[in-house]
């Protein structure tokens, strides 16, 4: 059975750009193989400075998950830093990257370009991307487009590796998400945690409201039709219910029909679609020791996954007998 692994970054709250574009590909994805998914709380911390802060991101993304249908008899779920061997292997792997590979990292070079204190840490992120990618022995890592020369990073680390010590490591083969279409946020721009204009996953009511409400539209009259198709409204309703779109777009043409009636009505679909994954969210936020014993059992079944890797990766280079 192929391994399916993917990180996902506790870095900040989950919106519905990270549900169309990262979370349902992902629980789609992990039907057709051994799926195994992890918080990369160690990832986060190159930019997540507070202890409180990255706690409450990994127990949200973790809840999310579950509360989004993953199925944690099946797909192993675990938090990155309960398997700290990650580091040892992220070492081994170290010694043969070249500096010209991690410098010509576009991530790195983009935080540098905005200004962002750099550190070590960020500059040796893909070399502990490579080392979570590798430690599992997984064929197909699932990534949205961003991620896509990190995994060319990690193929060629892992190629190097196996040149200078024999074949330990299976090269992973990425599956960029080409298709998923950018969910826009509600100034138009893609929806970012970044930009403050993210629709959150699991708000409460007025949480949910008030960026909904506050939808940027143009100025198009009551009276006069209102061309929904490919505007945010538009985009948004697609994505939230595909089958309801197209009378969508018919309301949306109807004059007398306003943003405000518009928006009401995207509001009802955002919250009848995800109804029942705030249940279940609610339900781990008020047991949140059941999120932990998931993410320590998922952590037991990937060290068992890990532990042989790392073995022969050290006899490989010598550290083992
Ligand atoms: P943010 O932009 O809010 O910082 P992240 O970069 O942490 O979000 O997103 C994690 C993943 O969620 C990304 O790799 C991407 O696949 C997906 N994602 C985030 N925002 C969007 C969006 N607006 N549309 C589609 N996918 C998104
Ligand atoms: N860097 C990835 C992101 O920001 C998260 C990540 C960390 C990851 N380790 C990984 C993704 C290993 C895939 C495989 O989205």
């Amino acid at each position: 059975m192929k391994i399916i692994l993917t990180g996902i970054q506790p870095s900040g709250t989950l919106h519905l750009g990270n549900y169309f574009g990262a979370m349902q590909p992902a629980l789609d994805l992990a039907r057709h193989g051994q799926a195994v998914y992890f918080i990369a709380d160690y990832h986060a911390l190159t930019s997540v400075t507070k202890a409180e802060d990255l706690r409450r991101y990994t127990f949200e993304v973790a809840a999310g998950f579950l509360a989004c249908g993953l199925d944690p008899a099946k797909t192993i779920l675990f938090r990155q830093s309960d398997v700290p061997q990650v580091h040892e292997l992220a070492w081994l792997l170290s010694v043969v990257t070249p500096m010209g590979l991690l410098e010509r990292a576009h991530s790195y070079k983009d935080k540098v370009a905005q200004g962002a204190e750099t550190s070590h840490g960020l500059f040796a992120y893909p070399v502990l991307m490579a080392a979570d990618i590798l430690l599992y022995n997984s064929d197909l890592v699932p990534v949205g487009k961003d991620q896509k020369q990190h995994l060319e990073i990690a193929r060629d680390v892992a190629q190097k590796f196996n040149d200078r010590f024999g074949p330990v490591f299976k090269l992973p083969e990425p599956v960029i998400r080409e298709a998923t279409a950018i969910v826009p946020g509600v100034d138009g721009r893609k929806m970012s945690k970044s930009y403050g204009n993210t629709i959150p996953l699991f708000g409460d009511e007025k949480e949910i409201k008030k960026p909904v409400m506050g939808i940027k539209t143009d100025s198009t009259p009551i009276d006069q039709p209102k061309q929904l198709e490919g505007t945010v409204l538009g985009q948004l309703m697609q994505a939230v219910h595909p089958e309801e779109y197209n009378n969508f777009l018919a309301q949306g043409a109807t004059p007398g029909v306003g943003y405000g009636d518009l928006k009401k009505k995207l509001l009802t679909e955002i919250q009848t679609r995800f109804a029942p994954f705030q249940e279940k969210y609610r339900h781990y936020q008020a047991h949140p020791y059941e999120v932990e014993t998931i993410l320590r059992e998922g952590a037991i079944r990937a060290r068992a996954l890990a532990l042989p890797v790392l073995e022969k990766a050290r006899q490989a280079t010598g550290l083992s007998k």
